[in-house]
């Protein structure tokens, strides 16, 4: 399947389906909220900082969901919105993606993720053109460095100093790599 049609698709993984999370206030002021009660570790997924209303959690949606450089797939369960899994980063020309996601507290320590990840590994393998997915996360985020690690993800480098959080403290980042040739189909 073209890689582009993906983000209009319904995809079923055991339990779950997979799909872009429409823009609409509704979303928008869910996702707001997910956010807001759990910051401590939402900063993870955005560390330049938080959506600030659900009006701009929705127009950052918006922008998403139109850019060609993401595809994010809300993850689905019974109708509820979990989180969401896909590509952060989609670089072509370059051959490479990156992977994001990220749970609401009530959904996290049942393994989501690890169930996630083979299909969305999958999705971007299936390309010619994709030759390494790419996991970054903060030094600091034991669970996402454990993801990484538990499926195979070399780490690649840290970077020190690689960024600040809002609050102006400086965050070391771990950038796991996985190549096409030590995918496991
Ligand atoms: C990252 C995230 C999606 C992981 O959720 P999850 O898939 O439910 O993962 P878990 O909470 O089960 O943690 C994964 C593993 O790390 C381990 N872990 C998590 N926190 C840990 C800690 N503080 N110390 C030691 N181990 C820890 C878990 O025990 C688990 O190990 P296991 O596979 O052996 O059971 C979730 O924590 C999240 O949404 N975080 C905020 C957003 C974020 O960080 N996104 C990623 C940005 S790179």
């Amino acid at each position: 399947m073209d890689f582009e049609d993906l983000k209009n698709k319904k995809i079923k993984v055991g339990e779950f389906v997979l799909m872009t999370v429409p823009a609409t206030i509704e979303y928008a002021r869910d996702i707001f909220k997910i956010m807001q009660s759990d910051s401590k570790n939402m900063i993870f997924w955005m560390p330049d900082g938080l959506f600030a209303s659900p009006e701009q959690t929705l127009v950052g949606y918006y922008n998403r969901n139109n850019s060609a450089r993401c595809m994010l797939f809300g993850i689905f369960k019974d109708g509820k919105l979990l989180g969401e899994i896909g590509f952060s980063g989609i670089a072509k020309k370059s051959g490479k993606v990156e992977i994001g996601y990220w749970l609401r507290k009530s959904a996290r320590g049942h393994g989501i993720i690890n169930k996630l990840l083979p299909r969305i590994e999958k999705m971007a393998f299936e390309q010619d053109w994709c030759h390494k997915i790419q996991l970054h996360c903060d030094a600091k985020n034991i669970a996402s460095k454990t993801i990484a690690e538990k499926n195979g993800y070399v780490l690649e480098g840290v970077i020190r100093q690689d960024g600040k959080w809002p609050n102006g403290l400086l965050r070391d980042k771990l950038y796991f790599g996985k190549l096409k040739s030590e995918w496991k189909k």
